[in-house]
């Protein structure tokens, strides 16, 4: 079967990910270099399954050795990256370095060693402000902060790599993700977090105050509307692109992953006020830069190509989110 090599495994998505894949039977190399990820989630994979290696490794360094040793690296799943819109605003210089030259790297050192797979982690914030909705993958990309327009410089070399080099892909744009694994084992640390479901809960189990940071924006409570896929379902359609990747070649696919509807902030808010019957303080923050309105996804063409769709409700999600952050207040510690 080959092994998946996995990038920014000890992050938020890449860690329920690789519990995913392996609980799959996949035996996965794991790449970290922990800039916003935990060494207690390797510990806890690493303990709980016998098929995974893991390199503490930064993706703008040689690779060459990773290749080297782990010889049966069929394809990679590429989630290392900055990811925070504000924090782009404010350092570009960091979002197109980590995100772009990390990947070009990483996308080159595969070529060298002949792995021509990948399923990379892109995002809605490569379209900017919604001009309709659902927002398509034909939908114009007018990114507005320096994380989407990263993103979208990769999806462009990996594009003519595909067109040039050979190169298969993946590319799934992910809309807002939440939620933890289903058994709450496994989920979000950020510190600070800046995803709004993750932050509504533990607003709501009293483990650190909710700000509200959105700005006030042109929808009908003047919060933002936005997709939240639950966690589990996005990488359950990673491993189906991972499956297909496998069995055939020439595919060069770009798909949006969310769940085809829309919640402003505030629907998300009294969401997690019903489920845990507690009230959230509304404290308004400080309105964050970079955002837009309104945006969610059309999801026709991952359920076309690679018959997906997203199994776990909101409901769902917030109730793994309860596990997990019952167990882990402050998520992995270090
Ligand atoms: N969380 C979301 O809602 C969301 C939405 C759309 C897209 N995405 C994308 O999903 C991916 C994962 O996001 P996440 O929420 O899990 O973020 P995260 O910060 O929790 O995880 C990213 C991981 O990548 C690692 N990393 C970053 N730069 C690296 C480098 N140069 N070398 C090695 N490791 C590096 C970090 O240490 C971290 O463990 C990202 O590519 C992000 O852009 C996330």
């Amino acid at each position: 079967m080959g092994k998946i090599l996995v990038t920014g495994c000890a992050g938020y998505i890449g860690s329920v990910a690789t519990d995913l894949f392996l609980k799959n039977g996949y035996a996965i190399v794991g790449v970290d270099n922990f800039q916003t990820g935990y060494r207690l989630v390797i510990e806890v994979l690493k303990n709980k399954y016998k098929n995974f290696s893991f390199y503490e490794r930064d993706l703008k360094d040689n690779l060459d050795d990773i290749f080297q040793k782990e010889k049966d690296i069929k394809i990679v799943v590429h989630y290392a990256a900055s990811c925070m819109v504000d924090e782009s605003m404010k350092d570009p210089q960091k979002y197109f370095s980590n995100n772009v030259c990390g990947s070009l790297n990483l996308l080159n050192t595969m070529l060298k060693f002949n792995v021509k797979k990948i399923v990379f982690s892109s995002t809605c914030a490569v379209y900017g402000e919604t001009q309709y909705t659902p927002v398509d993958e034909n939908h114009p990309k007018n990114p507005i902060n320096p994380y989407g327009e990263s993103k979208r410089m990769v999806e462009k070399i990996i594009e003519w790599y595909g067109k040039l080099l050979g190169l298969n892909y993946f590319i799934l744009r992910y809309f807002n993700v939440c939620g933890a694994s289903d058994d709450g084992e496994i989920g979000d640390s950020k510190k600070p977090s800046v995803l709004l479901v993750q932050n509504a809960v533990r607003g709501a189990l009293g483990i650190e105050k909710f700000y509200l940071t959105c700005p006030k924006v042109d929808t009908p409570d003047n919060t933002p509307i936005r997709d939240y896929i639950n966690v589990v379902d996005l990488n359950e359609a990673h491993l189906l692109a991972v499956e297909k990747l496998l069995k055939e070649d020439n595919i060069f696919e770009i798909i949006n992953l969310g769940t085809g509807s829309g919640n402003s902030v505030l629907e998300i808010v009294s969401k997690v006020e019903e489920i845990t019957g507690k009230k959230i303080d509304r404290v308004f923050g400080k309105t964050r830069a970079g955002e837009y309105a309104k945006i969610y996804a059309s999801i026709e063409k991952a359920k076309k190509v690679l018959g997906w769709q997203p199994k776990r409700t909101i409901e769902d999600s917030v109730k793994s989110l309860i596990a997990w952050y019952q167990k882990h207040p402050n998520g992995w510690e270090k």
